[in-house]
This record gives structure tokens, C-alpha cells and sequence, in this order.
């Protein structure tokens, strides 16, 4: 996830159970140019295996160079989006705006495919819009062309991140006789049951979580436990939550620096603390502090003054569609949707 899927963050996924991870996405043009921006983007620790580099764009050549790029930093598989829908990046032809275009989008894949020794995987939605729910279609064009895997965002691209994910039609690719490659699920993943639930109702390979990972990394955890055993992990306490803050922060600051790495921290405290009550003054303070000093010392005091308290299993990312959204998620997806950036 754009601005969220960093190093440091996919750090703290990992720890909890994270199986597969992606980068955020990275422009092709960019990467060509060698801007700063796209180049730190393909930065991944071993530790981090199996890890997929994502790419974005709508010319071929640029994508066929740039999977070459990715290459020479040898991650386990190139990813390419066309589920992007943000209008800088659709109004390039690139992201959803490719699934107008099923002939380009084929062209691309096989770019790509070509460009490179790694396996492809594909990310997106289920069409441009609710007249043009193609996915079907575009499904057996990307497994002609190489791929090894796709990912499907159960929603099309003019819903943005509005209303529910539709699994119906992933579950009508997964069950195409024609179709041989994995396909995972994705939209509105939140919790161990709707896992479960989903996975058996839609009958995917695997399923991909994006928000509800966001200050709940433990989600990872709490839903392989819970296909394994039918039973549930008990809720990370304030001390495990106060670690992976810590952590989180700790990464960040190594990585972006501390003036940096703070201030991208504070995105994150309302996911990380959710449930707790009053927690608002906390995180009033902890958005406030500018050195890693303060935020521990803050840290400490919501340690001693929740010790013991377990709050409610919450959705974790964000709520279900009748749950006030989470304003620090919701804030995220609105600028995914909204950001020039992607
Ligand atoms: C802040 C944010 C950034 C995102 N960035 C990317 C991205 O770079 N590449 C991508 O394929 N999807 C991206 N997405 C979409 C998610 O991967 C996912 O498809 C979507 O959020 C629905 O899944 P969820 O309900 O589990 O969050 C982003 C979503 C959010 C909220």
C-alpha cells in the first residue's frame, strides 16, 4: 500500500505472520528515470522473503526495462497493478485505467513477463465500472499471457473504496475451468471469522489484507490461527501493542531518519490503540512529541494506565460499513484515492 507498505512497516507484518508482501507501487517511468522516490521504493531486507516488487504504467517498453530494473534487486516476484484509481495515474493509461483496454492490458503482461526471469503476479479490480465487470474475461488474457498469479480487489474501479467488496465474480474466476493460476481475494478482510467465511464461501487460494493490517499487524496471526484450529488468539495486550509502536517507530526512524520517521509515525497511533477508552489524550501527546524519548515516555504512561485492559476485538483497520470509520484510515484511503502520488 502506497505510503503505508514501507520497510518499517512490513517489518512489524512480518513479525505477525505476514505470508506474502508487496511493495507500494512504483511508477515504470519513474524507475527508468531513476527518480529517488521509485528507486528507494525497491529496498527490501532478506529478511523479508517471499517479497513482491509492484510496478506500475501503460507503455510497454517502459514496463518490459523496468522489470528488468527489479530484477537486478532479485525479489521473488514482480507484481504489476492495474487496480490503481487515481485519476493522475488512470489519465496516464496506467493502473485500473488498463482494464478499458483488455488488448493493452495482455500487452503489457507479456512486457513484463518477458522482461524478466521472475514469476508475474497481477493486482487488480473487478472492472473499470458496474457496465464493464470484465474480470472474467481479463483473468484468462493474464494467464495466456505468463502470469502466475492474481490478486482480485472485489471492487471495480469507479466504486474507488466505496461500498462493499464483491466476491461474487472473484469466486466465478477462481471456479473457470480454464483458470489454473492461484487466484486471491481481496476487499473487506478484517477479521479471523469473515477469513474463514470468505475463503470458504468464494473458495480462493489465498486472501490479501490491506487496512485491516494497518496498527493491527496481529490480524496476520489471529487468521492463519484460526483456519488452522477454528480457534481464536487472544487479543495483543497494551504491552504488545506499546511493542509494536515501538518497533514500528524504532524502523522508521532508521530508515527515514528521526524527523521523518517521526512525523510518518503519526499516522499510525489511532490504528495501534484503538479500543482503548479516553486514549484520545494519549495520542493527542504522542502525535506532538518530536523525539523518540518523548514518544517512549508516553508510551510508558499508557502502558501503566491501561495494564490489564483488553478491549474489544474491533475491527482493526477499519470498521465494518454500520462502525464510525476509523479517521486515520479512512484519511489513508481517501488520499490512495485522491493522491497524485498514486
Ligand atoms: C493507503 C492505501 C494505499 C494503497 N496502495 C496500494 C498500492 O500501492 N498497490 C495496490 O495494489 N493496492 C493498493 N491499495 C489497495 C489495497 O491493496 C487493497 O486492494 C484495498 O485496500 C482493498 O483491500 P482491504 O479491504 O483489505 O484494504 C492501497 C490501499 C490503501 C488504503
Amino acid at each position: 500500500m502506497e505510503d503505508v507498505s514501507d520497510p518499517p512497516f512490513r517489518h512489524v507484518c512480518k513479525q505477525h505472520g505476514a505470508d506474502l508482501m508487496y511493495s507500494e507501487f512504483i511508477s515504470s517511468e519513474g524507475l527508468i528515470r531513476d527518480a529517488i522516490k521509485s528507486r528507494r521504493k525497491l529496498d527490501f531486507y532478506e529478511y523479508e522473503r517471499p517479497f513482491g516488487i509492484q510496478v506500475f504504467g501503460g507503455d510497454e517498453e517502459a514496463m518490459a526495462m523496468s522489470a528488468k530494473i527489479i530484477g537486478t534487486t532479485n525479489p521473488d516476484l514482480v507484481d504489476i497493478n492495474f487496480g490503481c484509481p487515481v485519476k493522475k495515474v488512470v489519465c496516464k493509461g496506467a493502473g485500473a485505467a488498463v482494464l478499458k483496454d483488455v488488448a493493452l492490458m495482455t500487452r503489457l503482461t507479456s512486457a513484463v513477463v518477458k522482461g524478466t526471469n521472475l514469476p508475474v503476479t497481477v493486482k487488480t479490480r473487478l472492472g473499470w465500472d458496474d457496465s464493464s465487470r470484465n474480470i472474467e474475461e481479463v483473468a484468462e488474457r493474464l494467464q495466456d499471457a505468463g502470469i502466475s498469479a492474481l490478486t482480485i480487489h472485489g471492487r471495480t474501479r469507479a466504486q474507488l473504496y466505496k461500498g462493499e467488496a464483491d466476491w461474487t465474480l472473484i469466486a466465478k474466476v477462481k471456479n473457470n475451468p480454464r483458470i489454473r493460476i492461484p487466484i486471491f481475494g481481496n476487499g473487506d478482510i478484517d477479521s479471523p471469522d469473515k477469513a474463514l467465511e470468505y475463503r470458504n464461501r468464494y473458495g480462493v487460494d489465498g486472501i490479501m489484507i490491506g487496512r485491516a493490517a494497518i496498527g493491527y499487524p496481529w490480524i496476520f496471526n489471529e487468521i492463519k490461527h484460526f483456519l488452522e484450529t477454528g480457534g481464536y488468539l487472544p487479543p495483543p495486550s497494551i504491552e504488545q501493542r506499546a511493542g509494536a509502536i515501538r518497533q514500528h517507530l524504532h524502523r522508521s526512524v532508521e530508515w527515514k531518519g528521526a524527523v521523518v520517521g517521526i512525523l510518518e509515525m503519526r499516522r499510525h497511533y489511532t490504528n495501534y490503540l484503538k479500543g482503548f477508552p479516553y486514549i484520545k489524550e494519549f495520542r493527542n501527546q504522542l502525535v506532538q512529541k518530536d523525539t523518540v524519548a518523548e514518544i517512549e515516555e508516553v508510551l510508558l504512561q499508557v502502558e501503566e494506565r491501561y495494564a490489564g485492559f483488553l478491549p474489544e476485538r474491533v475491527r482493526a483497520g477499519f470498521p465494518p460499513s454500520s462502525d464510525p470509520v476509523s479517521d486515520e484510515t479512512a484519511t489513508l484511503s481517501e488520499q490512495a484515492a485522491e493522491n497524485c502520488a498514486w
